[in-house]
């Protein structure tokens, strides 16, 4: 299966000749302010653990998730990474027609290719502002009667935020199909909670919440995430997995990140300030069209000539800086990029290589 990610940096740095620590890497949206001492903490003590096995149910952590979510405890089902938990969703869903809405993180179409289900789109446009309405959706789920519905929120690549009222609504959607609702909430945690719409999904028994603790946490190299869903459905899940699938330090890790609320917050406000100063620099670029974001990322379009292709090898080249060429996305094209929300120099470095960037004449 294509490998169409972002975070490619030892990819980068083997071209460049460098160390991955010298790549700005704003093609993953990871938080800026790295690991939180608590959880380097929690993996130091880990180490102590890893010459035994893992607890093969990470009952710590599940009841802390299961507390931070408001679901029950058997409602949640830890795994290493979110995307692990997407492909199996196509082998434990009985079906075998999906609708995704696009553009959407690539490995729902990949898992749903593995496992042979049909995919079918329903495509939100850049020209309105990628804006979910709710009718044409729900008269494409009654049309197709797909078994499985995939929605991003935020979205991702484009970072806009859908109310958890349009989520439940959508949800009541679903019923006449017995069509079940995959709501991947990979970035609510830099929304907050309270845009979440994760209680209710579970509390219907006609969907499945994916989470990941990968990008808010920066645990991207430890791998961890969770589904939370109707037990039963929890248990489906949790029955298709091998032994052990948390690792030790994953455990840890969650357990002390997810208690760590000053670090929380503490994302949430540099996240908002920076979003919002890029955001207003990058749109008086000229030829740069940037789209509101709610997340930890911003995705803009380019005016022809340039090409996310072509910034993207001058950016690497000249300054370092790795951005996600958009246009693999479903729904995008050749002039799509998406930049990570970093600090404040960070970001700084971004808006002066775009400044040169878009200046260059075009080859
Ligand atoms: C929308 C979305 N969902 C899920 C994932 C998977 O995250 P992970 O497997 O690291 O938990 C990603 C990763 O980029 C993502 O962008």
């Amino acid at each position: 299966m294509a490998f169409d990610h972002g975070g490619t940096i030892y990819a980068a740095a083997r071209q460049l000749g460098c160390h991955p620590s010298e790549i700005l890497d704003l093609s993953a949206s990871i938080n800026p302010l790295g690991l939180s001492p608590a959880v380097r903490s929690a993996c130091l003590a880990a180490l102590e653990q890893v010459p035994h096995y893992p607890d093969p149910v990470a009952k710590r952590l599940t009841e802390a998730l299961a507390a931070h979510f408001r679901v029950p405890v058997t409602s949640v089902l830890a795994a290493s990474g979110s995307t692990h938990l997407i492909h199996l969703l196509p082998q434990v869903v009985p079906g075998s027609r999906a609708l995704i809405v696009a553009p959407a993180f690539s490995e729902y179409a990949h898992a749903l290719t593995r496992h042979h289900w049909q995919i079918d789109y329903h495509l939100l446009s850049p020209n309105d502002g990628f804006r979910l309405a709710l009718e044409p959706l729900a008269a494409e789920v009654r049309r197709l009667r797909p078994q499985l519905l995939f929605l991003c929120n935020p979205a991702n690549p484009s970072g806009t935020l859908y109310p958890s009222r349009q989520v439940r609504e959508l949800l009541d959607r679903c019923t006449p199909t017995g069509t079940l609702l995959v709501l991947d909430e990979a970035f609510m945690d830099f929304c907050g909670e309270e845009h979440s719409a994760a209680a209710a999904v579970v509390q219907s028994g006609r969907g499945i919440v994916l989470r990941s603790l990968t990008k808010f946490y920066a645990l991207a190299g430890l791998r961890l995430g969770c589904a939370l869903a109707a037990p039963e459905l929890a248990k489906r899940l949790g029955a298709a997995l091998p032994p052990w699938e948390v690792n030790t330090m994953a455990q840890f890790a969650g357990v002390a990140a997810l208690a760590d609320h000053d670090y929380a917050a503490e994302t949430r406000e540099l996240v908002a300030d920076e979003r919002n100063l890029l955001f207003e620099t990058l749109s008086r670029l000229p030829g740069i069209t940037v789209f509101p974001s709610t997340a930890n990322y911003l995705l803009l379009k380019l005016d022809a000539p340039l090409t996310a292709a072509r910034l993207q090898e001058d950016l690497l080249a000249t300054y370092r800086i790795l951005l996600r060429d958009c246009s693999t996305f479903v729904g995008l094209n050749q002039q799509f990029v998406r930049v990570a929300v970093r600090n404040r120099s960070e970001n700084e470095r971004l808006i002066e290589a775009l400044h040169e960037a878009v200046r260059l004449p075009t080859r």
